[in-house]
């Protein structure tokens, strides 16, 4: 760690509780000279850190930057050993669209678009995905493994992963997943994804994978009815008296890809181990396991909605149902509704 990354991680620590403090402590935690010091805050402030400093009181961080920024994320995600191009917007349509559209022009792989603002956010079954500015952040990773996708359920699967990881190390807290694709904090959606392929025509195969999520952080501001179902991930924390650490929206897009890309080599390496690990974790958080459920086949495929019990989730990723008529279905896509409160709905 560099002394400017160990300053910022004790004026971010939650045992300073969002005080001050003096230059001379940081010296000696850090081991270093005031003058070292001084030149890491100075560093810190051109990086768009508010850190105010007051005499006899010291230092104190106000807010971390928040504009998206490529070169950020790129080299964060490079620490952790993963390349990965980053293509930044202030607004867009919507990340998914916008990798699709470059997509079709020429071959992308390990590109991520990430925006601070969708105008057409799009979430599962043609829904909309409410994306404003100054709140969430909205981003969508190619990903083209050489010998194609044959199960995007997993891809989806382990986007949930990274997700609740990257949530659990930058704020602390423990996220649900609700199959297959919704991020839960303390019983309000926090995350959205929606997986999307490019098929080649001569092959049938899924050849590129368009992995969107979006990630209400804060300032949500949604209306009365998305308020039930949805949240932000710092409105919820502090709605339960805790303190808010300070993370920026490119550090939680840094830590959700870096997750992300490390699963996905181990998936297409196929080693078995970590697949199992990934899938452990998304069980462990299951939100459906054990409960009685509605489950809706997409249109075409399987026809009319009917119950059923979860019993597991499978390491590809399928819910394992147990019907009515007491016959096992594993499914690998489609819409799950709980029976009391429908979940249909979200955001
Ligand atoms: C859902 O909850 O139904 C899925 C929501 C997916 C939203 C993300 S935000 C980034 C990417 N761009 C989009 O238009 N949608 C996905």
């Amino acid at each position: 760690m560099s002394t400017k990354e160990k300053i910022l991680s004790i004026l971010n620590s939650d045992s300073l509780k969002n005080d001050f403090i003096s230059g001379e402590e940081l010296a000696s935690c850090c081991q270093v000279s005031r003058a070292a010091v001084h030149k890491a805050i100075s560093a810190l402030r051109e990086q768009g850190f508010l850190i105010e400093a007051v005499t006899n009181k010291g230092y104190k961080l106000e807010s971390v930057p928040d504009r998206i920024d490529s070169d950020f994320i790129e080299k964060e995600i490079l620490k952790c050993g993963e390349k990965c191009e980053v293509l930044a917007f202030d607004e867009i349509d919507s990340t998914n669209l916008e990798a699709k559209r470059q997509t079709a022009d020429k071959e992308l792989n390990r590109v991520l678009f990430v925006a601070g603002r969708q105008t057409a956010g799009r979430g599962r079954m043609g829904r909309t995905f409410v994306s404003p500015a100054n709140s969430g952040v909205y981003f969508s990773l190619v990903y083209k493994p050489v010998a194609g996708i044959k199960n995007p359920a997993f891809l989806t699967a382990a986007a949930a992963v990274a997700v609740s990881r990257a949530i659990k190390s930058l704020y602390g807290e423990d996220c649900k997943i609700k199959w297959v694709n919704d991020v839960f904090l303390n019983g309000k959606k926090i995350c959205g994804i929606l997986t999307e392929g490019v098929t080649n025509f001569e092959t049938g195969t899924i050849d590129v994978a368009i992995v969107g999520i979006g990630i209400n952080v804060r300032n949500s501001g949604f209306d009365e009815e998305l308020s039930k179902v949805a949240g932000s991930v710092e409105e919820i924390i502090a709605g339960e008296g805790k303190t808010v650490p300070k993370v920026s929206r490119n550090q939680i897009v840094s830590e959700v890809i870096s997750n992300l890309l490390k699963i996905y080599d181990f998936y297409f390496a196929d080693d078995k181990q970590e697949i199992k690990r990934t899938m452990d974790e998304y069980r462990k958080r299951s939100l459906l396991t054990g409960l009685e459920v509605c489950v809706n086949p997409i249109a075409g495929l399987e026809g009319k909605i009917y119950k059923a019990k979860v019993l597991d989730v499978t390491d590809e990723a399928e819910l394992l149902v147990l019907t009515e008529d007491g016959i096992q279905k594993k499914l690998f896509s489609g819409e799950v509704s709980l029976k009391s409160s429908n979940f249909a709905n979200q955001n």
